[in-house]
Parts: C-alpha cells; structure tokens; sequence
C-alpha cells in the first residue's frame, strides 16, 4: 500500500495523499481507502490532476453513477455530461451566469443544510465534487457528522425517532429559498419520497440521524410539530463540534458519505469569481425503508 491517511478529525474528514486518482488505483489501495472512507465519512484528496473520465472511474468504484440531473435543462447541458451535476456559477457558454437566472435562484438551494439525494427513492449514498476554479473569499463547503451527531441525542429523543420515516423533496427544499418554478415534467419526476428519520450505516454498523432541507413532512405528525422537529434536530446536528469547513483549493476531490453526512456550501460574490466544480454522485440500491425491512408508506 503506497497511500497516505491524514487525519483531520478524530473520527469525520481524513486528507488522503500519495495516490493519484488519474491512474487505475490499485486493489489494495482502493480497499484502504473504502476502509477509511466507512470510517471516516468525509475524505479530501489533495492535488489531484483529474480528467471527467477519471473522475467517473474513480467514482464508479463506489456504486452505480446518478445519471438523471434535477433541472430539465442540466438533462441536455454541453458542458458536462450527465454523470456530472454542474456546480458551477457558469452558464452554458462558460460565463458567469446571470443575477436573475433559473440556474442560479435554483443552486441557492445548496447554501441549505442537505444530502444529496435525500429525495429521490434510492437516495445518494456518496458524491465525490471536484475543484476546477476556486474564489478567495467564501464559498467553502460546510460538513456535518450526522452520526457523531445521533449518538450525542439524549435517550428520549432517540426513542422517539425510532422508527419514524420523514418525506423529502426537492421542491420542499427549494421552497425553503423561494424557488418554486418547477416545470411539469420535473415537478413529476420528483415527487415526495419517504426515508427513515434514522438509519444504520452497514459498513460501520453505527446508527445515523438522515436529515435534510429536503424534508417537508414527518408520517404521523401534524405540519407544525414536523417543521419543529425538524429545525430542532437541525440545530442539534450543525453544532460547531460535529461541523467541519472545507476551505477549496484547485484541483481538490472531496467525497462524503450522503448516507451520515450533511453539507451546504457557503456565499461567495457569485457575479464577480468564477468557481468551477463538478460532481459525480453514486446512487444506493435501495429506500432507506426497505434496507432496514421497514413498510414503505404509501
Ligand atoms: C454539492 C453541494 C456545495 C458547494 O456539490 O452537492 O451541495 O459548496 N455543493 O458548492
Ligand atoms: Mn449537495
């Protein structure tokens, strides 16, 4: 094993050198890093040179490419094909998109605390974003160790969690910001799905929280007390001490675990620098509902 693990923080983001991500990893390399990657559930790797192709190699080591991107527009985007979702503030011609287009109202929604694909049915169970452009004030992505995060509830809220499946949409989430212009053909595509409100990792075996800015309603409880809820176990999760800054350089890959983590990225002058990114997320092979043997709700 030639590889490197660094880590940040005890038990959430490791910094991973001395692999190089544009030639084929080897066995033994690639189990090391799934290994610290289960562990963990943030890793960084530093200076990697990374063509789209690479990218996606890497990433489909981990599970099946998401190929279906939200907005209809991104289905037919030139820039990148659909194993990437664009987050950029780049429009089509490769210039800084404009103050009041769809694209931009429609990526304020990932200044929210969120997983990604929380939303669909088979949810995201890893996203791997990588740096083309970096801005120098802001736009750091934030994490938070939703496991670190369940285990520090206190028995009572643990027990009332138990159990309970919350809905997630992209539309909830997105009117959180006030963007509420789906078209019909997306609005159809992505309707409400159920996912438990906590969930075991398998490859750890430790007990999660798995919320999300997605969430628009909790099974058996009434709209008011679900929001509560909601923003009460927010607040619980994105504690300084469960959250870590990720402060981009070019050239950075950094892949987190959907399943346990949550992330939102922060301001930065959008008109003015230009910050490039792609990511490529691995979707799971089930509802959260259904790898525990749980009913799925109608
Ligand atoms: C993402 C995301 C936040 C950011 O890529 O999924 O939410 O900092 N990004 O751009
Ligand atoms: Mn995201």
């Amino acid at each position: 094993m030639t590889l490197t693990v660094n880590a940040l923080t005890p038990n959430f983001v490791a910094e991973i050198y001395d692999v190089d991500l544009s030639k084929p990893v080897s066995a033994e390399d690639m189990s090391a890093i799934k290994q610290v990657f289960w562990k963990y559930g943030v890793l960084v790797f530093p200076e990697q040179k990374l063509s789209p192709q690479n990218h996606v190699d890497f990433a489909q080591q981990f599970g099946p490419i998401e190929m279906d991107r939200v907005l209809a527009a991104e289905n037919t985007d030139p820039r990148l094909g659909h194993a990437f979702a664009d987050i950029s503030n780049l429009n089509r011609e490769g210039k800084i998109w404009d103050k009041a287009s769809r694209q931009r109202l429609y990526k304020e929604g990932n200044k929210l605390w969120h997983t990604d694909s929380s939303f669909k049915y088979k949810p995201g169970v890893c996203s791997l974003l990588y740096s083309t452009k970096v801005v120098p004030i802001g736009g750091h992505t934030e994490f938070a160790d939703q496991r670190a995060a369940y285990d520090a509830l206190p028995p009572g809220m643990k027990q009332k969690l138990d159990g309970l499946i919350a809905m997630h949409a992209i539309e909830y989430s997105r009117k959180r910001t006030g963007f509420a212009t789906f078209e019909e053909s997306e609005a159809q595509r992505l309707p409400p799905v159920p996912q438990l409100l906590v969930r075991t990792i398998p490859e750890s075996g430790r007990k999660s929280l798995y919320i999300a800015s997605h969430i628009g309603a909790i099974k058996g409880m009434e709209a008011a007390e679900a929001e509560a809820l909601f923003q009460h176990l927010l607040a619980h999760v994105t504690q300084r001490q469960f959250v870590h800054t990720h402060r981009w350089r070019v050239n950075d890959l950094v892949m987190w675990d959907n399943r346990c983590t949550l992330h939102r990225g922060t301001d930065f002058d959008d008109m003015r620098f230009v910050r490039d990114m792609r990511r490529a997320t691995v979707g799971d092979v089930a509802n959260t509902c259904e790898q525990a043997g749980v009913a799925v709700p109608a």
